[in-house]
């Protein structure tokens, strides 16, 4: 097995501190399709798997005994692959011993309490409150990005900057959403891809003030927002990139409202430093943001204040970033023992807690006309006085800006692993 898996695992050991439970972990099996054939979704190991078996295997299981010691007491259990899987799906025989022998393994140790996280597994029995309890700790150990991770992360980042260059080249009015998309994903798989991480996001128009939009076929117009949300995957490590463009000559508003997008991603990126809490990060970014539309002239007020009544969720609707790995969220989530806060401007938060070196985190501020949250009377009341209303409804249908980097925290300067990818309107 290769040192950095090894070292990876022993890590794992110490820091769930089992004391006499085992472990288990599944991978999972495919899911079928809902149309009655033998097809399936595509395969992904559950990620809890994945880290500690650094392969895709269905029905696998990663299993562990403390009491054989941080490094010997792990075993990969993999399913003997049948005749029809390499017929049809090419299936080769995964390195590890055979799944059928995993029953003998637990009958030797009959009695002992199991922890079981991954994909559940049929026939075991696990212990809730040990399972809880591993579960929270391996998500919090997953979250320092190892050497391997950084390197891979490092590739994806690559192959995502080469696919945002080929889409700005393509950029202007008359090309559909889908072509943009056309020219983005190819460019990715061309520079090493194996997916795109998750579903591209790419808006134009009013489309780019809908967080998660699927490019479809609308036709991008002279002086258009286009807001494209993407990443490339390598071996289920992918970066979370978001850049807006306008097609053709922004006007004077659209570039100030991506001015003032930009400066707070700028500073929430120096801001990302251990030991820095991401709700401060966060706040600091929602302040300043305000600052700026009541600078334009689009909210009225003490920035500080606005902030505290959270009338800045009209326009900055979401948090200011996540972990991102292993899965577009990775490892995200409160600190170990912290409860979600009850605050509401804090609850749409992903992330809550200190920074530490070897964290991966996305700063994503955003400003958008959402008009499901402008055209709600219930806000419109409650914010009567916090917003210029007659400014913000001209702008309903001009849609919104996000800028994403991942940002690396080290226990020096914050490394923007994705700075290479240009931010220029
Ligand atoms: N790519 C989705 C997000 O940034 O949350
Ligand atoms: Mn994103
Ligand atoms: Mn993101």
């Amino acid at each position: 097995m290769s040192t950095f898996l090894s070292d990876r695992r022993a890590r794992v050991a110490s820091a769930l501190n089992l004391g006499d439970a085992l472990l288990l972990v599944g991978a999972g099996e495919p899911i079928p399709l809902p149309e009655r054939t033998d097809q399936t979704y595509p395969f992904r190991a559950d990620a809890e798997y994945f880290y500690l078996a650094v392969q895709e295997c269905p029905g696998g299981v990663v299993a562990f005994d403390p009491r054989d010691g941080e490094r010997e007491g792990w075993v990969s259990f993999v399913p003997d692959v049948t005749e029809g899987e390499r017929i049809w799906e090419g299936r080769q025989q995964p390195p590890g011993v055979s799944l059928a022998t995993l029953k003998p393994w637990l009958a030797a140790r009959r009695g002992r309490p199991i922890a079981a996280l991954g994909a559940p597994l049929p026939d075991v029995q696990p212990d809730a409150g040990q399972t809880d309890r591993a579960r929270a700790l391996f998500h919090h150990v997953r979250r320092p990005k190892d050497a391997t991770e950084l390197a891979l992360l490092r590739r994806t980042a690559a192959a995502t900057a080469a696919g945002f260059v080929k889409l700005r080249d393509a950029l202007r009015p008359g090309i559909t959403e889908r072509a943009l998309q056309i020219e983005l994903e190819a460019e990715f798989f061309r520079h090493g891809a194996t997916r795109p991480g998750y579903g591209s996001i790419i808006g134009t128009g009013p489309n780019s003030a809908i967080l998660h939009f699927p490019p479809g076929d609308r036709v991008v117009r002279d002086g258009d927002f286009v807001l494209v949300d993407a990443g490339a995957e390598i071996d289920r490590y992918m970066t979370d990139v978001t850049r807006t463009y306008v097609a053709g000559q922004p006007s004077a508003f659209q570039r100030d409202l991506y001015q003032i997008v930009l400066a707070a991603a700028k500073h929430a990126i120096s801001r990302c430093v251990p030991g820095a809490e991401w709700r401060e990060v966060h706040l600091a970014a929602a302040v300043e943001m305000t600052a700026g539309l009541v600078a334009m002239g689009v909210m009225r007020g003490r920035p500080e204040s606005l902030v505290e009544q959270d009338a800045h969720t009209l326009f900055f609707p979401h948090g200011l970033g996540h972990l991102v790995g292993l899965g577009v969220r990775d490892g995200s989530g409160q600190l170990p023992g912290r409860p979600k806060s009850a605050r509401p401007g804090l609850a749409t938060l992903r992330l809550d807690l200190p920074l530490a070196p070897g964290y991966v985190v996305t700063v994503e501020p955003g400003l958008y006309f959402i008009p499901a949250l402008l055209n709600d009377p219930a806000r419109r009341e409650r914010f009567r006085d916090c917003v210029n209303w007659p400014l913000a409804e001209q702008h309903l249908h001009l849609g919104g800006v996000r800028i994403e980097d991942n940002i690396a925290v080290t226990t020096g300067e914050p490394e923007n692993l994705t700075a290479a990818i240009p931010k220029t309107l």
